[in-house]
């Protein structure tokens, strides 16, 4: 398995640059390549670069599709904090199709199951980005989460209902389960693109990058894929130690 490639930038706006470039870069090769896009503060800034390239002429994402990578449940698709309203507001990018699992399905299970099957039978994706949760969660793969866990429903860790409680207004409208990808959905992506930024992510990004593979830390399953970015901050990539001392890209 060749190792996963870091790359280590000095700020937010090396960040989103470095990402944009890696995901037009997928989608230059393939036009109509499937995108799995995630949602939180990491990738606001990459989506307005993606958005300022767009609107530039330099990268069209009209043919390529989008997949969300999880969604709250027991929601609606307004309610303020949900993923769907998020890609309403920071994805401002005019894509082929969005897809979104609804937060208002009455049968969560089933929904991210069928949209899972959806995905994989459009041919999976060709580019997974993801962020990393302090926990180590990906998507909403929280600890605990086996390397083959599929795409269901899943109780929201207290730490990471507490991420959200700013966008849904207060922690008492946080909902309580997830819908989520799988990690093995989300292994079958051709290529992984971690993004990480900020001095509260540096223990669980060394965990997930140099630490055992372990369902303690869902994000060192990507340990096992053979083509995984992560790009970085500074502060985030501050407890690594085998990789400290690689150049910036
Ligand atoms: P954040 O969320 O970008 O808001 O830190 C990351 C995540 O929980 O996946």
């Amino acid at each position: 398995m060749p190792p996963m490639r870091i790359e280590i930038v000095p700020d937010d706006a090396t960040l989103a640059s470095r990402a944009a470039d890696a995901i037009c870069e997928a989608v230059r090769q393939k036009p109509d390549a499937a995108l799995g896009l995630p949602t939180g503060h990491t990738p606001i800034l990459t989506y307005r670069e993606l958005q300022l390239r767009q609107d530039a002429g330099e990268i069209s994402f009209a043919r390529a599709t989008a997949w969300a990578i999880d969604e709250f449940a027991d929601a609606t698709r307004t309610t303020p904090g949900t993923n769907t309203v998020f890609y309403r507001e920071h994805l401002r990018l005019n894509l082929g199709a969005l897809h979104v699992p609804n937060p208002g399905a009455a049968g969560p299970t089933e929904h991210i199951r069928a949209f899972a099957d959806a995905l994989r039978r459009a041919g999976g994706l060709d580019l997974c980005v993801l962020g990393i949760g302090r926990n180590g969660h990906v998507a909403f793969n929280e600890p605990g989460s086996p390397v083959d866990a599929p795409a269901r429903v899943v109780n929201l860790k207290a730490v990471s209902r507490a991420a959200h409680a700013a966008t849904f207004g207060s922690l008492g409208r946080v909902p309580h389960r997830g819908m989520t990808l799988g990690m093995a959905d989300i292994l079958e992506a051709r290529k992984i693109l971690v993004l990480a930024h900020g001095a509260h992510k540096a223990t669980v990004v060394a965990a997930a990058i140099e630490g055992p593979q372990t369902a303690d830390i869902p994000a060192s399953w990507l340990q096992v894929h053979d083509d995984v970015t992560w790009i970085i901050d500074d502060a985030a990539a501050s407890a690594l130690t085998r990789n400290a001392k690689q150049p910036r890209g």
